[in-house]
């Protein structure tokens, strides 16, 4: 079957592709035509997670880039017992953007704390996206100097 939607098992997120409407919500993808938009729908998938999922683990490679829609969520910085810092991330923020670009490691846990939905999108289209929409690559390097900033300004870390 073609859709990889697989309701009745609340351990594998469902998944679907997501529709234009949905897409032009995100701010992220704000700037975007509707053919772009379009295009975007092809390469995405909707993806939702109940709460206490663990989405992406420190130190694990990165597959995917991920937007919230609906939501809340936790970044855990080290084990979770022991996190050294936490930020929390809500509707039209995202995350594993570090990993897909320099190839290294997860640097940190993200955690679904409320039931999520998000856009997800795999490592080679992320990339292709970023080439071809230089007002997406824009706006994610500005949210990435944002939070450098944040930790530049936290003496302990
Ligand atoms: P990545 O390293 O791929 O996976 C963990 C993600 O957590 C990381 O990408 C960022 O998207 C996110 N993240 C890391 N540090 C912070 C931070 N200080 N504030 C918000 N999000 C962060």
């Amino acid at each position: 079957m073609a859709t990889s939607s697989r309701p009745t098992d609340p351990k594998i997120p469902a998944t679907k592709q997501p529709g234009v409407r949905l897409l032009a919500k995100v701010p992220l993808f704000s700037g975007l035509s509707q053919t772009h938009l379009r295009a975007l729908a092809q390469l995405a998938e909707e993806v939702r997670y109940s709460p206490g999922r663990m989405i992406v683990r420190t130190g694990t490679p990165g597959v995917a880039f991920y937007v919230i829609v609906e939501g809340t969520a936790k970044v855990v910085r080290g084990k979770i017992a022991t996190a050294k810092g936490t930020w929390a991330l809500g509707p039209g923020d995202f995350f594993g953007e570090m990993a897909l670009l320099d190839g290294g490691p997860r640097t940190a846990s993200v955690v679904a704390e409320t039931p999520l939905t998000t856009i997800r999108i795999e490592r080679a289209p992320f990339r292709q996206m970023l080439k071809a929409e230089p007002d997406i690559a824009l706006k994610l390097l500005e949210v990435m100097a944002a939070r450098a900033r944040g930790l530049m300004a936290q003496p302990s870390l």
